[in-house]
């Protein structure tokens, strides 16, 4: 099963020059404990954004249009099918973005982690897909306030496919 996992703000925006648009540690320890173990899988940006590539104790793979690069301590695959072979058998593994990546496997994703940030980022330049009621049935949504560390309130929500 293929799963998405990613922070959307309020107008679908994901990130701006090629970081994530805020730093919420509750959301980063959230996706910790769901990824750990599993397989994550991203675009060629988004491994390069991240503050420490590959993520620990995952397998990580990477998607690039490059044929023959290849990446520290991950694996290179070259097209979405590629991909989704890479992980045949897995029980769950996680697409992590970015946004080109999310707009192609939301075709293909049976299950969506998304952490709703309650704010708007106008001048964001990266964007998740529109989630569609008649494609997505919401299973579960847990919602938590602002507080000292976590300047948004935000909401755990889970969908699988209708
Ligand atoms: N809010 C969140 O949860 C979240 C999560 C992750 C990322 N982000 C943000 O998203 C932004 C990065 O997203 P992005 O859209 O710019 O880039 P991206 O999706 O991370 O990576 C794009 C790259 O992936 C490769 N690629 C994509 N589709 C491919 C395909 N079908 N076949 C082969 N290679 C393919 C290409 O690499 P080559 O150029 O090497 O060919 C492409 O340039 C950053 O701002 C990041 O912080 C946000």
């Amino acid at each position: 099963m293929i799963s998405i996992i990613v922070a959307v703000a309020e107008n679908y925006a994901i990130g701006k020059k090629g970081d994530l648009l805020c730093h919420m540690p509750a959301d980063l320890k959230h996706f910790k404990e769901i990824t750990s173990g599993k397989t994550v899988m991203m675009g060629e940006r988004t491994f390069f954004s991240l503050p420490k590539h590959p993520l620990p104790n995952r397998r990580n793979i990477v998607l690039t249009d490059v044929k023959g690069k290849t990446f520290e301590g991950a694996e290179a695959v070259y097209s979405i099918e590629e991909m989704v072979n890479a992980v045949k058998g897995e029980e769950e593994a996680f697409v992590i973005g970015g946004g080109m990546v999310y707009r192609q496997a939301m075709e293909i994703a049976d299950k969506l982690y998304i952490t709703h940030i309650h704010h708007s980022w106008e001048d964001a330049d990266t964007f998740f897909p529109e989630i569609k009621e008649s494609e997505w049935k919401l299973l579960s949504a847990e919602r938590h306030e602002a507080d000292e560390k976590n300047p948004y309130a935000y909401t755990y929500a889970e969908y699988g496919r209708r």
